[in-house]
């Protein structure tokens, strides 16, 4: 009877899991579709540990156990969440995504040596490729982790016959799983996570900083499929639904990400597709030309058209309130205000759009790249705040360039463009921009959110 109620449980809490994918898909229903997550997520943990207690022998020690091991996880993940800036946000999410690689190598093993021998075939399969699996997206998240909090270098590791190595490291795997399920011992198993640990690390460090996107959302579906493996070992259909669940809507985040970025799905699967390139420091761009608060809302007060495309800058500096307090004062004269988001743009998909809905910016203003590409040649003021990489015409221009062939927001186009930034350092992918050279540009220097608001005073 527990186990029916915990079976019906599941299906409840996978279809809140569907609901809330669904509500995460558009801005309006994102809240709702949060709560709907939480409250499958509250349900199938609340239904698991029932069932566990259910068919355990000594149900008090298993409770003792799993709360002790809930209370210190939990006590951590509110610790992290409450802690975390919302530029550490894709850092934190890739460490997480290690953490259910781990779990589902831990997972594999302990269930092969519970059940050892007398495991069938099919079993002995689901514990080496979730292990597999695991392993990868345990290293690979890592790697990950590294690379998007600046520890190590974003730039691609490019070693001799890079994917010569992944396929030789895919094909002695395969090689183990034969010698696995014949001989049921533990030894390919274990020189199978050791080859998987490094093929994970190798196909993340392979990959250049402007490609980072793409392997987020990569480790994302991989850590999915993670948690399906395990649910096959711990035989538990909800983790099999909501890891594949995870997996594929990874997939298609992927997906669209390959879009936007201009890459090829499957040279993204088979890692490592940076290339040498250059970065453009050595070319002489000329001159740039610099401009102060005061300028600037002269510019604006006398346009009719202004296009703001925010980037990973606008969240450092948490210059979104001031941003949307100055929209509203143009749009106040009449102004045509607008954005345009890259797909890319920040350091998580939908980065922007977050920090521009938080300070209550319409969402009907918010265009999306393509979108707004065509109207901006008849525009009179472009202000990029804090973008880089995703406004570098070099992507169009020059075939070299490691974000080659990534289409961007094309502001050179502009009759005006405003860069707001620090310095003239580089972006994300550190490739030099010719943007910031060109005769229609001019750069506002300093903390994104300190000139908004010098704009705003002087407007
Ligand atoms: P970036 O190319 O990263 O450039 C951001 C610019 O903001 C920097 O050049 C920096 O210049 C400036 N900046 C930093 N702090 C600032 C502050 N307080 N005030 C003013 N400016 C500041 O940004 P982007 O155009 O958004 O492009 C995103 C990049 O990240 C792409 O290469 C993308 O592939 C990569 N990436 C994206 C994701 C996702 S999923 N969106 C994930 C991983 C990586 P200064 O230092 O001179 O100020």
């Amino acid at each position: 009877m527990t186990q029916n109620l915990v079976q019906a449980a599941y299906i409840v809490a996978a279809v809140l899991f569907v609901l809330s994918l669904a509500g995460l898909s558009k801005h309006e229903s994102a809240k709702q579709g949060n709560a709907f997550g939480v409250t499958g997520m509250a349900l199938a943990l609340a239904a698991t540990v029932w069932g566990v207690l259910d068919r355990s022998a000594h149900p008090l020690t298993t409770f003792l156990l799993i709360a002790v091991a809930m209370a210190v996880g939990g006590a951590i993940g509110l610790w992290r969440a409450r802690v975390v800036e919302m530029t550490q946000m894709p850092e934190l999410v890739a460490m997480l995504h290690s953490f259910v690689g781990l779990a589902a190598v831990l997972v594999g093993i302990n269930s092969f040596l519970t059940e050892g021998d007398s495991a069938d075939t099919v079993h002995g399969v689901e514990v080496f490729l979730g292990v597999f699996i695991g392993a990868v997206t345990f290293t690979g998240s890592i790697v990950a982790f590294l690379k998007l909090s600046a520890r190590i270098k974003s730039s691609p590791l490019m070693l001799p016959a890079r994917h010569w190595l992944n396929l030789a490291a895919l094909v002695v795997s395969a090689l183990l799983l034969v010698w696995f399920v014949q001989s049921h011992s533990i030894i390919p198993l274990l020189l199978m996570t050791v080859i998987a640990l490094a093929f994970g690390w190798h196909l993340v460090a392979s990959i250049g900083g402007g490609d980072m996107p793409v392997v987020v959302s990569m480790l994302n579906s991989y850590s999915g499929w993670a948690a399906a493996a395990a649910g096959f070992m711990l035989g538990n259909d909800l983790l099999i639904v909501t890891g594949a669940l995870v997996g594929s809507s990874g997939a298609i985040l992927s997906y669209i990400m390959c879009k936007a970025m201009n890459r090829s799905f499957v040279s993204v699967i088979a890692g490592g597709f940076g290339q040498e390139v250059s970065l453009g420091e050595d070319k002489d761009y000329g001159e740039h030309r610099e401009t102060i608060a005061a300028d600037v809302a002269e510019l604006l007060r006398d346009a009719s058209s202004v296009v703001i495309t925010p980037g990973y800058g606008m969240a450092v500096a948490q210059a979104q309130y001031p941003v949307a307090e100055l929209t509203s004062q143009l749009r106040k004269k009449g102004v045509n205000v607008r954005f345009g988001i890259h797909p890319v743009a920040g350091r998580l998909p939908g980065h922007m759009n977050v920090l521009l809905a938080e300070a209550k910016v319409p969402y009907d203003i918010v265009l999306e790249m393509d979108e707004i590409n065509g109207d901006l040649s008849d525009t009179d003021v472009v202000l990029v705040i804090g973008a880089n990489d995703t406004v570098n015409p070099s992507a169009a221009e020059d075939p070299g360039s490691p974000i080659a062939g990534m289409p961007v927001l094309e502001v050179w186009k502009a009759r005006n463009v405003v860069v707001f930034k620090r310095s003239m350092a580089t972006g994300y992918a550190g490739v030099q921009n010719p943007l910031f050279f060109k005769e229609n540009s001019q750069m506002l220097f300093g903390d994104a959110k300190e000139r908004v608001e010098d704009i705003i005073k002087a407007l």
